[in-house]
C-alpha cells in the first residue's frame, strides 16, 4: 500500500504539469468548447454555454407559395470564457456556412446543435460576431405536452412561436430565456403579403423583385421563445395609447370581426398595466390574429402577442399583455419558473376583472377552492394536480396549476401582507427585475424582504407542497 500510494504522487504532480502546460501558450489560458446546454432541469439541452448574446440579426427572405425560409443570422456575442468551439441550437434547415469575425469557420451538426469551431480561438470578454448563412424547409416541432410549436405554417403564410424551444426550427441561437438580447428582424416576403415580427418596424422596403422587406427592430432584451415572424394578408391597424406606447395590430381579415371587441380595449389595458405593475417595459404592443385553429394556444410573443384566430375573451387579451411584465420583461431563470409568467399572468386577469367590478380575485381564489364553474369556468380544472413550482415533467409546464394554483399563490401573500404591501410587492417586483431574469427562490426570497412578513407557510404549502391545500 504504502509504495503505491507514495509512486502515485509525483506522478499526479507531473500530470497536473502536463495539463498546465497544455492549458498555457504563451501565459494566455487556451480555450475549451462551450458546453452543449445550460442543464435546465427540463430542458438541459436548450441553450449554449461559454458566451451570452447580445444581438440578432436575423435577414429572412419567406416564400409562402413553397414553404422556404432562407437567409442570414449574425448572431453578436461576448465569450464569458476562452472558446475553441461554441454551439447554437438549430433543428432541422441546412447551414451553408458560417463564419466568426469574418474569417470561415468549420461546423458540425448533431441533433439540434450546431457546433462552429472558429479558425482563431475567442478569448475570454472577446465580443464576437458569428455568421450564419441557413435555409430549407422549417418544420414545426410537437411539445412534451403534445403541442405544436416552431414554425407553423397556415393556408397562406407561416408563424414563428417558440414556447419553449420552437425558436430553434428558425433560426440558429442560444435558445434559453437566461440569455436575453436585442433583435432586428428583416422579413422579405412576395408583394401582397405582410410580414409582422417583434417591436417597431423601421422600414418597409420594395426589393425591385416583386417582393418587399419588413425591417423590425426590438431595442428592449427579448428571450429567444418571444421571437416571432408572422407571414400572411393581414389586416393591419395603427395607433397610440394614451401615455404614447405605440400600437401595432396584424389581423387575418377572416378574423376582424371577432377580433375588434377583445383588442378594442387594449390600449386602456397597456394603461392598466403600467398603473398596477410599474411602466409598460416595452416601445410598442400589438397583436397578431393569425387564422384560426394555427395553433392550439395564444403565446405572448414580445411586443405583440399572437393569437389562434379571434381571442375568445377580453381576459386573454390581458393576460398576454400582463406577461409583457411577467416574463417578458422579468423572464424565467429556467422552465422550472414558469409560474413565475402564468400565474402572474393568471392573476393579472383576476385583478382586471376586479378593477372592471366584476368578480373580486377573492371570489376567483374561493370559486377554485370549490371548484365552483358559475364565477370561473377553469375553476373546475385540475389546479391541485402539482404544486406550481415543481410541475413533474416537461409536459407539465404549461399544466393548469402553474396558472391557477400560481394565481393562488399569489393571492395567498395578498391574504397575508394586505392590499397595499401586496400591490407595491407586484410592482417592486416587477420594476427592480424590469428586463432581466429572475427565479422563484429569488422571488419568495423578495417577497418576504419587501413586505416585512415571514411568508414560509405559503410556500411550504402552497407553492411547494404536494397535497391539496385547504
Ligand atoms: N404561454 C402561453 C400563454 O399562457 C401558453 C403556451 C402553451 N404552450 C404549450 N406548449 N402548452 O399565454
Ligand atoms: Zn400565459
Amino acid at each position: 500500500m504504502e509504495p503505491r500510494a507514495r509512486s502515485r504522487l509525483p506522478v499526479t504532480a507531473a500530470a497536473a504539469l502536463l495539463a498546465l502546460t497544455a492549458a498555457c501558450t504563451g501565459g494566455t489560458v487556451q480555450g475549451r468548447p462551450g458546453a452543449s446546454g445550460l442543464r435546465d432541469p427540463y430542458f438541459p439541452k436548450a441553450g449554449n454555454g461559454g458566451y451570452q448574446v447580445e444581438h440578432y440579426a436575423l435577414d429572412l427572405g419567406y416564400d409562402p407559395a413553397g414553404g422556404r425560409l432562407h437567409g442570414t443570422a449574425v448572431i453578436t456575442a461576448r465569450a464569458e470564457q476562452g472558446l475553441s468551439s461554441f454551439n447554437l441550437d438549430l433543428s432541422g434547415l441546412r447551414v451553408e456556412g458560417v463564419k466568426v469575425q469574418g474569417a470561415g469557420a468549420r461546423f458540425n451538426r448533431t441533433g439540434n446543435e450546431l457546433t462552429v469551431r472558429p479558425a482563431e480561438e475567442l478569448k475570454k470578454g472577446e465580443v464576437f460576431r458569428t455568421e450564419i448563412a441557413y435555409g430549407g424547409k422549417p418544420k414545426a416541432l410537437a411539445d412534451p405536452d403534445g403541442s405544436e410549436e416552431g414554425w407553423i405554417t397556415t393556408g397562406d403564410g407561416a408563424v414563428g412561436v417558440g414556447e419553449p424551444v420552437g425558436s430553434m426550427t428558425w433560426f440558429p441561437g442560444n435558445h434559453h430565456p437566461s440569455d436575453k438580447a436585442t433583435y432586428d428582424i428583416t422579413l422579405t416576403v412576395p408583394h401582397g403579403y405582410q410580414a409582422v415580427s417583434n417591436g417597431e418596424l423601421r422600414s418597409r422596403t420594395d426589393t425591385g423583385d416583386g417582393r418587399t422587406a419588413f425591417a423590425w427592430h426590438s431595442p428592449e432584451p427579448m428571450a429567444s421563445y418571444l421571437a416571432t415572424a408572422a407571414v400572411g394578408r393581414y389586416e393591419v391597424t395603427t395607433g397610440r395609447t394614451a401615455s404614447g406606447v405605440a400600437l401595432y395590430t396584424a389581423v387575418e381579415p377572416e378574423e376582424a370581426d371577432r377580433s375588434a371587441g377583445p383588442l378594442a380595449r387594449l390600449p386602456e389595458m397597456v394603461e392598466w398595466g403600467s398603473g398596477r405593475f410599474g411602466p409598460y417595459p416595452f416601445g410598442t404592443a400589438g397583436a397578431i390574429v393569425l387564422p384560426a385553429g394555427t395553433l392550439a394556444y395564444a403565446l405572448e410573443t414580445q411586443t405583440k402577442p399572437v393569437y389562434s384566430g379571434a381571442p375568445d375573451s377580453e381576459e386573454l387579451v390581458l393576460h398576454e399583455l400582463a406577461h409583457q411584465w411577467f416574463g417578458n420583461s422579468v423572464s424565467p431563470e429556467s422552465w422550472k419558473d414558469m409560474w413565475l409568467n402564468e400565474g402572474f399572468a393568471t392573476y393579472a386577469e383576476w385583478l382586471w376583472a376586479e378593477d372592471q367590478g366584476e368578480h373580486t380575485a377573492q371570489e376567483r381564489f374561493d370559486a377554485f377552492l370549490e371548484g365552483d364553474t358559475s364565477v370561473d369556468g377553469r375553476a373546475a380544472a385540475d389546479w391541485d394536480a402539482f404544486p406550481p413550482a415543481a410541475p413533474p415533467g416537461p409536459e407539465d409546464i404549461s399544466g393548469s396549476p402553474v396558472y391557477y394554483r400560481g394565481a393562488m399563490v399569489l393571492h395567498r401573500i395578498r391574504q397575508e401582507v394586505g392590499d397595499e404591501k401586496f400591490f407595491d410587492l407586484l410592482r417592486g417586483w416587477a420594476v427592480d427585475h424590469r428586463h432581466g431574469n429572475a427565479g422563484t427562490a429569488g422571488f419568495t426570497a423578495y417577497a418576504e424582504r419587501r413586505t416585512g412578513h415571514d411568508l414560509k407557510k405559503v410556500w411550504d404549502v402552497w407553492l411547494y407542497g404536494k397535497a391539496r391545500p385547504r
